[in-house]
Order: C-alpha cells, then sequence, then structure tokens
C-alpha cells in the first residue's frame, strides 16, 4: 500500500524543545548502583562513574534528568546523601523492598548531570516530609553561599550552587502504592504550600506537581481538577505518567499504543484549560510527561522479584526490549514532538539497566537496547520547530484503540541550518509501505541519513550475549525528486530520514 505525508513548514507546532527529550535516574535496583555508579568498574572515574555509561548516555542525547525518584523519592531523606561518604548511613528503601547505601546523592549526581551534559531536575519528597524538608533541600543545592546549608554544600565540594530549575512536588501521589499516598484534596493543598514556600524564596523555579500515574487510575481527570484548583497559581507543569506493553498477544492494539498517549495528553490539557478558566488565570500550565516508555509491568506485578529479603542494587525491572517494543517507543516520541505546544518537558523512564535504553553488567560491558536507537536519533536529528504533518494512510482496527492509522510522522524543519528531518511509523504487521512526503517547502536538495529500525522477527533482543542483534539499518529505497521524498517502510518499522 501507499501512503502520503504534507508537509508546510508553516504548520509549526512549536518550537523543538529540548527538555522532551529528557530521561529518568531513580535509585531503583541497579539504576545507579551498578549503572551509572560502580566504583571498581574499568572504566570508572574519581567518582565512580562508569565512563562507558556517561558516553552511552550522551550519544543517547537526553537532556533534563529527573532524580532521585520515582517512587523512590517519597521515603528518602536527602541529607543522607551528602558529606564523606564513609558516615553515610544505610537505609531501608521501603518502595522497593532494598537497602538503599546512599554513597551516590545530590552532589554525586550533580557532577554526573555536568559529565553528561545533561540538566537535572529534582523531585522533594511529598510521602513523608514537607516544605521544611523541601526547603532545606533547596537552599543546599540553590542558594550560593553564606547560610547554614549553602555553606555545608561549600564544604562538601560544591563552591558554585547548582542552580536547579525544575522541581516536582512529590512523585504519584494519586497512587496507593505511594509512601504517604493522599487524595487529591490533601495534595493539592500540600502542593500548593510547598511550591508557594519555594517560590518565596525564587519565583522563577519551574515547579511540577503529579498528575495521574496513568490514564486508567480511577481518579484520572478528577485528579488534575482538584490538584490543579489547588496549586494553579503557583505551579507551572502538571505531570502525566504512562508505561505501555503488548497484552495477550495483541500486537495490532500495541503497535497503536500512541493513540493511548494523545487521549491522555489532550484529557489533560482540557482538565487544566478548564480550571485556567474557571480560575480566570491568565497563565497556562503545561504537560511535563515525566514517566513515559515502554514497561511489562503486568508481568513485574505477577512476578516475586521483590521478596522479603533487604538487598543493595537487587536487580529488578530489568526488560528486554524488543524491535516492537522500539517501534512503539519511536512513535511515544513521535507523539511527545505533535503536543510540544503543550507538553513542554518528558522524561524516558528509565536510563540504566531499570526499563531502560542502556544495560550493563558489573565490571562488564555496557550496552544499547533496541529503545535506544529511535530515541539517540529522534534527538539527534530534531531542531528548529516541529511541523505537524497532514498524513493520508490506510487503517486497521485494533481491540483496545477502535481503528487507528497503519502510519504516523512528524517532521522538524530548521530554518538557520535549512536541515529538517521527518520521523515515521508503519504499524502494519505485513506489508510495507511506500510513503510519498512532499517536503517542497523545506527547499531540501538532498538525502544526509536515513535509517530504520526493523527485523523479520519483531521480538528480536540485544542481550548480554548478542549485544548487537538489533541496530539501526540504513534505508535504501529513500529518494527525493524536486522536494518530495519517497520511502518505503517494511512492516513494524521506525523510519528516520533527514535532509538539507
Ligand atoms: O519508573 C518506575 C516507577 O514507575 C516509578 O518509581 C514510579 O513513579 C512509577 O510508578
Amino acid at each position: 500500500p501507499n501512503a502520503s505525508v504534507a508537509l508546510d513548514r508553516g504548520a509549526v507546532v512549536a518550537p523543538v524543545n529540548r527538555r522532551l527529550f529528557g530521561s529518568f535516574v531513580e535509585h531503583l535496583g541497579r539504576c545507579v548502583y551498578d549503572g551509572i555508579y560502580e566504583p571498581g568498574h574499568p572504566t570508572a572515574d574519581e567518582d565512580g562513574f562508569r565512563r562507558d555509561v556517561v558516553d552511552l548516555v550522551r550519544e543517547l542525547g537526553s537532556s533534563t534528568i529527573r532524580y532521585p525518584g520515582g517512587n523512590f523519592v517519597s521515603g528518602y531523606k536527602w541529607e543522607d546523601g551528602i558529606g564523606p561518604r564513609e558516615d553515610r548511613p544505610v537505609r531501608r528503601d521501603l518502595a522497593w523492598h532494598s537497602l538503599e547505601s546512599n554513597q551516590v546523592g545530590v552532589d554525586e549526581f550533580a557532577r554526573w548531570c555536568a559529565l553528561t551534559g545533561s540538566e537535572l531536575m529534582m523531585a522533594v519528597n511529598l510521602g513523608t516530609r514537607g516544605i521544611a524538608e523541601a526547603l532545606d533541600l533547596l537552599e543546599y543545592t540553590n542558594h550560593p553561599s553564606g547560610t547554614a546549608l549553602s555553606d555545608l554544600r561549600i564544604a562538601n565540594g560544591a563552591t558554585e550552587p547548582y542552580d536547579i530549575r525544575m522541581w516536582c512536588l512529590g512523585n504519584e501521589m494519586d497512587g496507593p502504592w505511594q509512601l504517604g499516598h493522599m487524595n487529591a484534596e490533601d495534595y493539592g493543598k500540600l502542593a500548593a504550600r510547598t511550591a508557594s514556600a519555594m517560590k518565596m524564596v525564587d519565583k522563577d523555579l519551574e515547579l511540577v506537581v503529579c498528575g495521574s500515574s496513568g490514564s486508567g487510575m480511577p481518579t484520572f481527570g478528577e485528579w488534575e481538577r482538584v490538584v490543579l484548583e489547588h496549586s494553579y497559581e503557583n505551579v507551572d507543569f502538571v505531570s502525566c505518567h504512562a508505561y505501555y506493553q503488548e497484552r495477550k498477544g495483541d500486537l495490532g492494539s500495541y503497535l497503536a499504543s500512541s493513540l493511548d498517549m494523545q487521549y491522555f495528553i489532550e484529557t489533560v490539557v482540557a482538565t487544566a484549560d478548564h480550571v485556567k478558566h474557571k480560575l480566570k488565570s491568565k497563565k497556562t500550565i503545561n504537560l511535563s510527561f515525566d514517566e513515559w516508555n515502554i514497561w511489562y509491568l503486568d508481568e513485574h506485578q505477577a512476578s516475586d522479584e521483590v521478596n522479603d529479603e533487604w538487598r543493595f542494587a537487587p536487580r529488578q525491572l530489568e526488560d528486554v526490549y524488543s524491535v516492537a517494543d522500539a517501534v512503539v517507543l519511536g512513535n511515544l516520541l513521535i507523539t511527545l514532538l505533535k503536543n510540544s505546544d503543550r507538553v513542554t518537558s518528558a522524561s524516558l523512564a528509565q536510563l540504566v539497566n531499570v526499563i531502560a535504553p542502556i544495560m550493563t553488567e558489573p565490571g562488564g560491558d555496557a550496552w544499547r537496547q533496541t529503545t535506544f536507537f529511535p530515541f539517540s536519533v529522534t534527538s539527534r536529528l530534531a531542531e528548529g520547530v516541529v511541523v505537524r504533518p497532514s498524513i493520508s494512510a490506510g487503517t486497521y482496527e485494533t481491540e483496545v484503540y477502535g481503528t487507528a492509522s497503519l502510519l504516523d510522522s512528524v517532521a522538524t524543519f530548521d530554518e538557520e541550518s535549512g536541515r529538517s528531518a521527518v520521523f515515521l511509523v508503519n504499524r502494519s504487521q505485513t506489508e510495507s509501505l511506500t510513503v510519498t512526503v512532499d517536503a517542497r517547502s523545506f527547499d531540501a536538495a538532498r538525502i544526509t541519513e536515513a535509517v530504520s529500525l526493523h527485523d523479520d522477527d519483531v521480538y528480536a533482543k540485544n542481550t548480554h550475549e548478542d549485544q548487537n542483534r538489533v541496530g539501526l539499518t540504513a534505508n535504501e529505497s529513500a529518494a527525493l525528486a524536486d522536494g518530495v521524498l519517497t520511502v518505503t517502510l517494511p512492516p513494524v518499522s521506525w523510519t528516520a530520514v533527514a535532509l538539507t
């Protein structure tokens, strides 16, 4: 079958926002310990950070990194993670039923962010703690000097403040699994009071209030309304979290997962704007999609991965991703870009070992999962502005989402450099799609790169034993004539074409 995409450089969604390529490092499983940090590793630097992982994080192109949780943050005492390492206490982490050595804390993580060229996005504990502890952390990280906590940071080696701009007001407080879980009224009030106190310190902080931890939550929609009615004037973003997986062998529905993400975004935008008009506010709240990924959560919940033992850095949530997973992830990123007028921050959850694009073995290798590729290529090629495509393609029926397009796509165009990029997904399980992309308004003369992620085995994966089983392949079918691009997309594939 054939399909077409029409691109008009005037149909701008928003400037490409680097914060859409954020990620997430939680003290969970082997994300921090044996992930980014492993003092005995051959590539470890003086801080204990694995330089092979740093190189992969840079290649991935992640921007803002959310830290230190996640569910972990709701029991976290940030003070445990500062000062001489030998004096730091071991604590129990109730969220993931494991032991926390506190060998990595905010100072180390800030140094790691500098190494990877990423922006630190901090979460405060509103599960078991409150306003005072959030203000203390803010003083420690952001105040220049001359106060008790800023001088303590300086004594701990950081002369300059970290100047953290984005702060999450707790994590998934709508979830009954959350330590200190609250109803929307209670959380909305606490978030509003915490935000107002933090803005008394710095009115330009960018604060994220917890939205729903999934569109399937019974309180979805109503949670956002109530929380925002309490906190609207004090916060800047509302968070969205969504994880997708193939269920019961229904690959067709799974490949259309971005329809759920689209619905989620539209619902939260509508709710936030409803509150805006109700409160007669002049400001607009945007979305921080600060947890999104593929996660085989059903299998995790059914497993006995978390047992009664208290262990340091146990192997948890180490999903191994397939080609199909990578195609879905590429499509989710297309969806985030398409909505980048309102989704102005996003974090792939997570970064290393824990539902992650990067995997490591202790003392051994670090390698790329299948999902690494669409993320890294999109992050590298997307620049300038996001262009809304006009798509014409066949459809198929899905069990979960009804009718879905076989093709999804988005484009970016950078006027200054003249570079543009088109990202495409073929959701068909059986047919290649030959797509005609009318890109004449981009004035491009040639193709500089055309790559696809595809394999005849949609369940092929990269593993420790076979780290390069799946990768990008050049898409030799791509051709540009008089500004019109034609490209053939294999079944279940993700493709990027760069033009100049
Ligand atoms: O990313 C894994 C977990 O998913 C996070 O800790 C939590 O916020 C979410 O439920």
